[in-house]
């Protein structure tokens, strides 16, 4: 049983796909999410079919619930993706971030680890099963953010796994804040955490505040795109199944209290990214009937920058390519077309997460036997 937090939102509900296909794995599902303004039972509408797959609505702020989660289902791994992630809203209202990125990580930790505890020492002396879960097989993998690092000059090296920790959004410093917390969780009390690091995530189900699905969305819409600044700074980006690859790499082959940086290779300022965006939508969804616009170029628009806006991130993932034999398979011309088809193809998607009224009756029917919901 592996247990995945914030497997309703865009990089936990890929991963929960990508699992599900994964028949080496095998293993049962429970997602615990307390279903943000980010969390969508749409995304996962193809793996509540799946016997092995099972939704807890959960806040991870909600200890007792947590407990209970851990309690009922006794997985043998998490993977833990619950967090607030949007850097503009952590600016505007930074609570809480503070609140689900570090309290409630120090609450996941606590509650595994009081589970890590009760565990059976070692399969090798015990007479343990095979499929028993012990102190020894038992891994806590955090997923975390290139973010943590800081923001990288033109010429710089990307980020190594050693990089000293310079968090400039409050996003980034509570993200900072629970990588901290995890690495002592591990170094002080021996629970088997890995913690892993990764660039600018993108592909299908992200939620359309973040660059490229908001772009897309707009030109779709034909509203204006907002580029902040001068749009010179650069991001590294790497499609969203990649991560999921190397996340379950790690959860496979990873080594205990190591962290792995993940990185897709794909260094690009964000204005050239904005204008390959729109070539490829001129492409696949030629614009007809407009006297205001020919290109979706026509829609680029600069607007304000965000405060301490970060300049480059770039990542360095060496280790994770020689150690545990990863490499991103799609650049971003690739990566690109096939997460513009998927928005082009959604529609109903995109109109599904803009509006909540809709939304909340489909999440309700998915949460009516989680044990937070019992417990309310
Ligand atoms: P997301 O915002 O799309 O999804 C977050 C999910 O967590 C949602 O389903 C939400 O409902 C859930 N959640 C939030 N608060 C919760 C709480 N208190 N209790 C239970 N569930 C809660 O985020 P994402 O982009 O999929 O990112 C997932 C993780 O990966 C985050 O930890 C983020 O920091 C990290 N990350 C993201 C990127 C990226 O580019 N998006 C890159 C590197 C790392
Ligand atoms: O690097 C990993 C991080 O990437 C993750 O940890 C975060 O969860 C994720 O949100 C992302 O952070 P960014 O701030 O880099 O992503 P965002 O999509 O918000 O912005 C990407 C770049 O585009 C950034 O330089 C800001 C700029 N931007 C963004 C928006 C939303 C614009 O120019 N216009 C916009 O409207």
């Amino acid at each position: 049983m592996i247990l995945i937090t914030g497997g309703a939102g865009f990089i936990g509900s890929n991963f929960v796909l990508h699992l599900l296909n994964d028949k080496v794995v095998q293993e049962r599902i429970v997602v615990l999410d307390c279903l943000t303004y980010a969390g969508n039972m749409n995304n996962l509408a193809s793996a509540i079919k799946n016997p092995n797959f099972i939704f807890e609505k959960c806040d991870i702020n909600d200890k007792g619930s947590l407990k209970s989660v851990i309690k009922k289902f006794s997985p043998k791994s998490i993977i833990h993706f619950a967090a607030e992630s949007h850097v503009d809203r952590s600016i505007i209202g930074p609570s809480k971030f503070i609140q689900t990125n570090i309290c409630g990580t120090y609450n996941l930790l606590e509650s595994f680890y009081e589970y890590f505890l009760a565990l059976s020492d070692d399969v090798s002396t015990s007479n343990t099963t095979v499929n028993e879960i012990t102190k020894k097989n038992f891994r806590f993998i955090h997923v975390s953010t290139d973010e943590v690092y800081g923001s990288l000059n033109p010429k710089d090296p990307g980020f190594t796994e050693n990089h000293p920790f310079k968090p400039n959004s409050p996003y980034a410093s509570s993200k900072a804040s629970s990588d901290l917390l995890v690495r002592a969780w591990n170094k002080t009390y021996g629970l088997p955490t890995i913690i892993t690091n990764c660039s600018n995530n993108y592909g299908p189900y992200q939620f359309p505040e973040k660059l490229i699905p908001l772009v897309i969305s707009n030109a779709m819409d034909h509203k204006p795109i907002p580029i902040y600044g001068n749009g010179q700074q650069i991001r590294d980006w790497i499609f969203v199944e990649d991560h999921c690859e190397a996340i379950n790499l790690v959860l496979k082959k990873g080594l205990v209290g190591e962290t792995y940086n993940i990185g897709g290779n794909c260094e690009c300022k964000n204005i050239d990214l904005v204008k390959m965006i729109c070539s490829i939508l001129d492409k696949l969804l030629p614009i007809k009937n407009s006297n205001k616009i020919k290109s979706y170029k026509d829609l680029i628009k600069f607007v304000p920058d965000r405060p301490g806006h970060d300049e480059r991130y770039s990542v360095n993932n060496n280790k994770i390519k020689k150690n545990l034999a990863w490499k991103p398979r799609e650049n971003l011309p690739t990566g690109l077309k096939k997460t513009i088809e998927w928005y082009i193809k959604n529609t109903d998607w995109i109109l599904s997460v803009k509006n909540k009224s809709y939304r909340n009756s489909i999440d309700e029917q998915y949460c009516k036997n989680s044990v937070s919901k019992q417990n309310d």
